[in-house]
């Protein structure tokens, strides 16, 4: 290399070393503002943080780092920091998000106000009782299979539990869905989550076991849903909850409650088995063939 090509390249170095120091320093001079709820079931307000940007920050970041240098009691609910585990649901400026999904250059120019998910109880903070939500499962028949059950499963019914086995359980769903949110229907209905695990259980072509009672008659109370669509816009994984998921479960209630057929005989069933729950273990001939096409 000649002596001005191996100048120039020294200049060059010089000149890019500059640039990266300056981008740094102007990142460094800049800073978020967070208004955090600080409170608890009794009740609580907003508390203003500043804090200095870091690049590629995201909001569960800050929030750590609010918690490191300046409140150290802040209660923040997270895991796996990737979005997998559904653990750091709360609302940003009002609505559900992943806080470890969500950059705080989103906001830019926005305040940043950062709430607990509010269709459940708040515990301290950022950090809300979802445990509401495991008694609801803990109520859904589980998988229920046999020897009599098909030993082959086709290519599209696999396909079809792929989506609602994507789930992370962030209830970012249930948060949003205005049946319990607005309308605290807790004891009645099962919510979004559950009609996304109902849908699996039922679509598997090797599952025997009945939810249409649970979901029609039970708590599950998918009648109650008017397909807002507004769980399927949050769902960080993308299910299609209303299209996918709740749709064909009403379409399967209908079939099995409103088709006079089936109706007479679950009457008949019900007399026979003493019991007029319907649920004796019997699937409709369509569930449990798993025959869906447009789930
Ligand atoms: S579509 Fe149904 S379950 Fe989903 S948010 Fe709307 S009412 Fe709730
Ligand atoms: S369906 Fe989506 S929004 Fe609802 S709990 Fe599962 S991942 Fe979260
Ligand atoms: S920390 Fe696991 S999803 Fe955010």
């Amino acid at each position: 290399m000649s002596d001005s090509a191996a100048e120039q390249k020294g200049m060059a170095s010089k000149a890019h070393a500059e640039v990266h120091s300056d981008e740094e320093a102007t990142l460094e001079g800049k800073s978020y503002r967070l208004k955090i709820f600080r409170g608890d079931a009794e009740g609580g307000k907003e508390v203003e943080y500043e804090i200095e940007a870091i690049e590629g920050m995201v909001v569960l970041d800050a929030v750590l780092k609010i918690q490191a240098e300046q409140a150290n009691d802040l209660a923040v609910r997270w895991n796996c920091k990737a979005a997998h585990c559904g653990s750091c649901s709360a609302e940003i400026n009002g609505r559900p998000k992943l806080l470890c999904k969500t950059r705080v250059e989103e906001y830019e120019g926005q305040e940043i106000r950062v709430h607990p998910i509010r269709a459940f109880p708040v515990i301290k903070d950022l950090v809300s009782d979802v445990s509401w939500n495991y008694g609801v499962s803990a109520q859904i028949q589980p998988f229920t299979t046999s020897e009599q059950a098909p030993f082959t499963m086709y290519e599209e019914d696999v396909e079809r539990l792929y989506e609602p086995k994507k789930c992370i359980e962030c209830f970012m769903c249930q948060d949003v869905c205005h049946v319990l949110r607005t309308h605290h229907k807790h004891p009645e209905f099962a919510g979004p989550r559950f009609f996304v695990r109902s849908q699996w259980l039922e679509m598997h072509p090797k599952d025997e076991g009945n939810r249409l009672q649970f979901l029609k008659e039970g708590r599950g109370g998918v009648q109650l849903c008017n397909i807002t669509k507004c769980c399927s816009e949050v769902c960080p994984v993308g299910i299609h909850i209303t299209d996918n998921s709740i749709i064909p479960l009403k379409e399967r209630v209908a079939d099995e409650y409103y088709d006079p057929a089936k109706w007479l005989m679950r009457k008949i069933r019900g007399r026979r088995n003493g019991s007029s729950n319907g649920n004796g273990g019997t699937r409709s001939t369509h569930a449990r063939a798993g025959i869906r096409t447009n789930g």
